[in-house]
């Protein structure tokens, strides 16, 4: 299989937006090599030779060679970007594969004998909902990643006592700060945590909604030390990095190896996934956590489900696909308490919609918690049922009625990461205890995640 496609490239030393201008240029095709445990490489690709190659559709779906600067390493292409008007390949993304380590690729869908199936020869057109599956082994990296997932939940719940109640919502912000510092960027947040608690909650009240979304220019006074103490934390690491000390397929390791991105460039991509990619999660968990203890026969279905296929071992990969009930309360939660209650999209022409004129370029933002409990797509819209997510359910369901993760080009690059955290998470924390919640009122408070208010207070008890 993997001696049908080879792409001859060799390196180039520069990187950035004019190298690739230049490189297009002169007819060729600059692209990337990552993964595999090893840096990124810069490479160039003769254009015709890669055209030749993209015409085959098995190219996107088979383990590659590619011959850099004659020697061949193995991969899988990850991403081609094309110039919609020009018949002209823009970049490539090789990804690095070790044929012992399982990859998720996508892998196109043929379909045989429409025209002489009973259906076709009756006269019946078939019509094709999906034209490609992803075949569901776990990337390299996700085993690793689910095992410093419960690693990192038991070292929330080792001090857990059964004479307090523990805010779910405080517990499980710990959780998602360790796992992302641990994954992302391969760092042991465990000594920074206490210190770096109250900048990161004043920064999470920086960015939720208030008056400073219509008056942008407004001073806003009194965060400049959370930023700062931030800032002298991810400034620390990258420089860190820099010596070449802890690098690893991590995304921090993926940065500091692009020659063009200067630190301040770092931190800001760094603090802009520190920001979306912990507060989301903990909110998921929290909710998820609080829906369960207020529907006992749905907790007791996903604990005697967790114990079946889990039992007391820490999960691994392939066990956590196969809690399906788990799944469909995930993303029952999320469609009841989506983290991100709002979306925002400018308009790209000139729109009706419910009879209002809506201009060219306009800003809009649409309310992703509402649109989730419309009775017109989700009767008794109100009510937990997980249920609704059975495959039999779901089919059908008009697209963009169902948006945690949003929709379209821009959506949540952090969706399947952050499923699997949960599922993680969670099977670690209901096989190890059981909880008692002492049901008082909750509602969602729009803060820079929909967040339970005023916490999700739980008594846990060990259960082994
Ligand atoms: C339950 C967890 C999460 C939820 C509900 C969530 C939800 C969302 C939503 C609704 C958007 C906006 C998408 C759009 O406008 O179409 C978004 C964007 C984004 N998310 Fe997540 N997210 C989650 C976890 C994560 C994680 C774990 C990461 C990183 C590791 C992450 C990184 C991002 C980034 C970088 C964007 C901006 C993408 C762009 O603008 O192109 N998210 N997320």
């Amino acid at each position: 299989m993997s001696n049908v496609f080879e792409f001859v490239a060799e390196s180039r030393g520069r990187s950035g937006k004019n190298a690739a201008r230049n490189i297009r240029r002169q007819g060729s095709v600059p692209a990337v090599i990552y993964g595999g445990h090893k840096e990124p490489q810069m490479l160039v690709l003769n254009h015709n030779e890669v055209i030749k190659h993209l015409n085959h559709e098995a190219v996107y779906s088979h383990v590659l060679d590619v011959k850099v600067d004659g020697k061949t390493e193995q991969a899988i292409l990850k991403g081609v970007q094309r110039n919609p008007a020009k018949f002209q390949i823009l970049h490539l993304d090789f990804l690095r594969v070790s044929m012992s380590e399982a990859v998720k690729v996508h892998v196109p869908l043929h379909f045989i004998n429409e025209n002489t199936s009973i259906g076709g020869k009756k006269g019946g057109i078939a019509t094709h909902s999906m034209v490609d599956i992803e075949v569901s082994c776990l990337p390299s990296v996700l085993p690793e990643y689910i095992e410093v997932m419960w690693r990192c939940t038991d070292q929330v719940t080792e001090h857990w006592s059964i004479e307090q109640p523990y805010d779910m919502l405080v517990e499980m912000r710990k959780a998602a700060l360790l796992i992302f510092m641990r994954t992302l960027f391969n760092v042991d947040f465990s000594a920074d945590i206490d210190r770096l608690w109250n900048p990161i909650l004043r920064l999470l009240t920086f960015i939720s909604p208030g008056l400073w979304i219509f008056l942008p220019h407004k001073p806003r006074p009194g965060y400049d030390d959370a930023i700062q103490a931030i800032d002298d934390f991810l400034y620390g690491i990258i420089r860190h990095r820099r010596t070449g000390d802890g690098m690893s397929d991590d995304l921090l390791s993926l940065l500091v190896s692009v020659p063009d991105l200067d630190d301040g460039l770092i931190r800001d991509q760094c603090l802009t996934m520190l920001i979306a990619g912990h507060d989301t999660s903990t909110a998921l968990l929290a909710w998820t956590l609080y829906v369960l203890a207020s529907h006992p026969a749905a907790l007791e279905q996903v604990r005697a489900e967790i114990d079946e296929v889990v039992g007391q071992r820490p999960p691994t990969g392939p066990e956590l696909e196969r809690l399906e009930f788990l799944e469909r309360v995930i993303f029952e939660t999320l469609r009841l308490y989506p983290p991100i209650h709002t979306g925002m999209r400018f308009s790209t022409g000139d729109v009706e919609l419910l009879g209002c004129a809506v201009p060219k370029d306009s800003r809009l933002m649409y309310s992703i918690f509402l649109t989730q409990r419309m009775e017109r797509f989700w009767p008794e819209a109100n009510k937990f049922d997980p249920q609704r997510f059975c495959p039999e359910n779901k089919k059908g369901r008009q697209p963009y009625t169902y948006l945690p993760f949003g929709g379209g080009p821009r959506n949540c690059i952090g969706a399947a990461f952050a499923q699997v955290e949960v599922k993680a998470v969670l099977a670690r924390l209901i096989q190890t205890f059981d909880f008692r919640w002492d049901m008082q009122a909750v509602h969602p408070h729009m803060g820079a995640t929909l967040e339970p208010r005023p916490g999700v207070p739980m008594f846990v008890k060990r259960r082994v």
